[in-house]
C-alpha cells in the first residue's frame, strides 16, 4: 500500500529517513541520559562531602543542626575570633571549632548543637538545662577519650610489626557513636555467641606476644573446655566484628604463631580496649567496649578519620 502511494525509492527514503530518526533519537535519549547521570554524581559529591573525612561513613551536620544554630555560629565567630573555653581542642581559632563541631561532633553524633550548648554563650559550661550541661561536660572527657586513644594507641601501631603499614586511619566521634547519640557497644541479641558475652578485659587478664593469657588454649593441660569455648567465642567475635575469616589473623596450620600483622594489631586492641574500662568505664557510663563497637563489621572501622590530616594537631600524634 506505502509502496503504491511512495514508489520504490519514495519507500526506500522513508524507511531509511525512519531509521535515521529512532537512531538520532536513542542516540539523544543516551546522551542526555548519561549527562543526568553525571550531573547527579556531581551532585551527591558536594551531598557527601564528609567523605573527605571519613573512611566509609556518609552524614552531613544539615541533617541536624538547626537555622537558629546557624545563626548563633555565625553570630559567635563574629564576636569571638578566638574561642573562650576550650580545654582540649587548643590551638584552633572559633572558626576552626566550629568546623570541628559540624563535621565531627554533629554529624558523627547525628545531634544539633543544642545537645551540649546554650545558643545565648557557646563558652558556657554553666545554664540552665542541666542535660545539656551534662552533655558538654561528657562530650570533653569524649574528647580527652579521642586524644588519649590515637596519640597512645593508634599511633603505635606502626611500631608493632614491619611486615605492614597501617592506613593511618585516626579515631573520633563518628568511629563509634556512627550518627547516634547513645552508641551500644554489645547488641541485645549477639550472634553466634551468647548475649552476656563480653570480651576479657579486667585489669588482671593478660595479653601479650611473650606471655601466656587466657585466649591461648593450645597445647595447654590446665585449661579447662569452658575457657577452649570461651576462646572461640571471643575469636567469633573478632570474625564478626572485622568482618573477616581466621586466616586473617591467624596461620590456619599454627594458631598460636604470631604471623599475621593482623594479630599483632588485635593483641593491641584488646590491650587498647583494656585502658579503655581502666580509664573512660565512667565516661562510657559503664559499657564496655567491644571490637564491633568501632568495627561495625569492617577491617577499618566505617566512621574512623581518614588520616591525622583531618584532625585537630590537639588529637592526633604529632611528630
Ligand atoms: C556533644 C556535645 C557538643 C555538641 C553537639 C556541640 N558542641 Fe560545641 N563544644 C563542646 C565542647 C565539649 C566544647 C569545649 C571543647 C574543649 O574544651 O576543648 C565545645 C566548644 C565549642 C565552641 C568554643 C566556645 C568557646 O569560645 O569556648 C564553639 C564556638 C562551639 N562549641 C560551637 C558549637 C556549634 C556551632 C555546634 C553545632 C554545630 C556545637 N558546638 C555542637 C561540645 C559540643
Ligand atoms: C570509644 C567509643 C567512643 C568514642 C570514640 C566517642 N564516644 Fe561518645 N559515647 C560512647 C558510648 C558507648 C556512649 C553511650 C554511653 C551510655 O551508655 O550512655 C557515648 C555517649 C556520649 C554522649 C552522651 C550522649 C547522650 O545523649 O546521652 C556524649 C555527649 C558523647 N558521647 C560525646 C562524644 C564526642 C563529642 C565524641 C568525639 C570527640 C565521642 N563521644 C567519641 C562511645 C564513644
Ligand atoms: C581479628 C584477628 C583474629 C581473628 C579473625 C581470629 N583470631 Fe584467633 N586469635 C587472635 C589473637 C590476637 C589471639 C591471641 C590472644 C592472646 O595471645 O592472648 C588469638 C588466639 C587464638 C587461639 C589460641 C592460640 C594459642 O596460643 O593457644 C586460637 C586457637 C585461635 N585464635 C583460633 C581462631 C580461629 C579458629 C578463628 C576463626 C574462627 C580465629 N582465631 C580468628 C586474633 C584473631
Ligand atoms: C576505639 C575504636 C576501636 C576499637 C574498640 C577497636 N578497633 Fe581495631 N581499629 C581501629 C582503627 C581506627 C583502626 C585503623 C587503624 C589504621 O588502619 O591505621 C583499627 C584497625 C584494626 C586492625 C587492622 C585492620 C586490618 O586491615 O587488619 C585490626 C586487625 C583490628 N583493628 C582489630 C581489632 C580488634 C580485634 C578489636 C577488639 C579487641 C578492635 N580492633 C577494637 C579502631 C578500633
Amino acid at each position: 500500500m506505502l509502496r503504491r502511494v511512495l514508489g520504490e525509492r519514495g519507500l526506500f527514503l522513508f524507511t531509511f529517513g525512519l531509521i535515521t530518526l529512532t537512531l538520532l533519537g536513542a542516540t539523544a535519549w543516551v546522551v542526555t541520559f548519561v549527562w543526568q547521570r553525571v550531573r547527579v554524581d556531581n551532585l551527591l559529591r558536594v551531598d557527601n562531602a564528609l567523605s573527605a573525612i571519613y573512611v566509609n561513613y556518609y552524614n552531613s551536620a544539615d541533617n541536624y543542626v538547626s537555622a537558629d544554630s546557624y545563626l548563633a555560629m555565625a553570630a559567635y565567630q563574629r564576636d569571638y575570633v578566638r574561642p573562650q573555653n576550650v580545654r582540649v581542642l587548643t590551638g584552633l581559632d572559633t572558626q576552626g571549632v566550629i568546623g570541628y563541631m559540624l563535621n565531627h561532633i554533629s554529624a558523627g553524633m547525628g545531634v544539633n548543637c543544642t545537645h551540649c550548648h546554650t545558643l545565648a554563650n557557646f563558652a558556657a559550661d554553666m545554664w540552665d538545662d542541666p542535660v545539656g550541661v551534662a552533655n558538654k561536660r561528657l562530650a570533653r572527657e569524649h574528647l580527652l577519650m579521642v586524644r588519649d586513644l590515637n596519640q597512645e594507641w593508634i599511633a603505635t601501631l606502626a611500631s608493632l610489626t614491619d611486615r605492614r603499614r597501617p592506613s593511618g586511619a585516626q579515631v573520633t566521634c563518628a568511629t563509634c557513636h556512627n550518627g547516634v547519640p547513645v552508641p551500644q557497644s554489645y547488641p541485645a541479641n549477639q550472634e553466634g555467641v551468647p548475649d552476656d558475652f563480653r570480651l576479657p578485659l579486667g585489669e588482671d587478664v593478660v595479653f601479650s606476644v611473650e606471655q601466656q593469657g587466657i585466649l591461648n588454649v593450645n597445647a595447654r593441660r590446665d585449661i579447662s573446655l569452658d575457657t577452649v569455648q570461651y576462646n572461640q567465642n571471643v575469636m567469633y567475635h573478632m570474625n564478626q566484628s572485622l568482618g573477616v575469616g581466621c586466616t586473617h589473623c591467624h596461620n590456619s596450620r599454627y594458631f598460636p604463631s604470631y604471623e599475621v600483622p593482623a594479630k599483632y594489631y588485635s593483641l593491641h586492641m584488646l590491650q587498647m580496649s583494656q585502658f579503655l574500662v581502666s580509664n573512660y568505664s565512667d565516661a562510657l557510663r559503664g559499657q564496655q567496649p567491644s571490637c564491633n563497637l568501632c568495627h561495625q563489621g569492617a577491617a577499618i572501622p566505617p566512621g574512623a578519620a581518614r588520616s591525622a590530616d583531618v584532625m585537630p594537631a590537639a588529637l592526633v600524634a604529632n611528630d
